[in-house]
């Protein structure tokens, strides 16, 4: 068995919770942070990061042309896992640094040796963190793979420095607006475009006019992008006024 076989296998259909709020299992982006799975006895608590689900170089080249990293550029991933986005980014792109976060210790030393390995330890850091208590005030662009957290907008708009680019996968944070997209890479560029138009936001997610019926339809039958429907409603009601 794979390592997301045997993962998914695990966890099953078991609600997972954090921060009070549950999820369904394999939701197809990566879970992220310290949860708690209930039904043991008592509360089973365990860094529960999701799956070793990880980009092939043809993606990972995608993502980074996107961003249009250059020599000049600072690369962040934010959940590394085995590092190889760092890796890429500086073998092929040139960035002059790239640091991999990974909050799970395994991982985060497995990357750690990785880069050693290929002699690229004086251009690429490893450090096993949260990404949202790491220090990435340096990056000029930042990859993040996992949903969005409410958060994440103030946050990453507060933690990095204006004119850096934000890649994200499957979607773009509510309400942003990318700036340009590689499906399924959207690029966003800080200080993060925002708007209130849900049909505006709606047609640079599907690229195509759509409405929000008809966006939440589509994402539920995207058989590779399951999503955590009830934060994505949220911010979709919370962010966007749908006309
Ligand atoms: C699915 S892997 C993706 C690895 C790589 N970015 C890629 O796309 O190929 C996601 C990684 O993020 C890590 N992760 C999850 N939450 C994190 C957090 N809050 N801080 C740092 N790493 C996290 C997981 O342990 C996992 O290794």
């Amino acid at each position: 068995m794979n390592n997301v076989a045997a993962e998914r296998g695990l966890w099953g259909h078991r609600p997972l919770i954090r921060n009070g709020r549950s999820f369904p299992s394999g939701h197809g982006l990566f879970t992220r942070g310290s949860w708690t799975v209930p039904g043991f006895g008592r509360l089973y608590e365990m860094n529960r990061l999701g799956p070793e689900d990880y980009q092939s170089n043809r993606h990972i080249r995608k993502l980074l042309t996107l961003a249009r990293a250059t020599k000049r550029d600072v690369f962040y991933d934010l959940g590394c896992g085995r590092g190889q986005l760092c890796v890429v980014a500086v073998t092929e792109f040139g960035v002059k640094k790239a640091v991999g976060i990974e909050m799970h210790a395994g991982r985060a030393a497995k990357a750690a040796a990785y880069v050693e390995k290929l002699d690229l330890s004086d251009r690429i850091e490893i450090r096993n963190e949260d990404f949202v208590d790491s220090d990435i005030r340096d990056a000029t662009i930042a990859y993040c793979g996992h949903y969005e957290e409410e958060d994440d907008v103030a946050h990453f708009e507060r933690e990095l420095a204006p004119g850096s680019r934000f890649v994200t996968l499957f979607l773009p944070f509510v309400g942003v607006l990318p700036t340009a997209a590689d499906y399924p890479f959207y690029l966003m560029e800080v200080p993060f475009k925002r708007t209130t138009d849900a049909s505006l936001w709606t047609s640079k997610v599907l690229f195509r006019s759509a409405t929000v019926a008809e966006l939440y339809r589509e994402l539920d039958t995207d058989r590779e992008y399951r999503y955590d429907k009830r934060t994505f409603k949220q911010l979709m009601k919370k962010r966007l006024t749908d006309r």
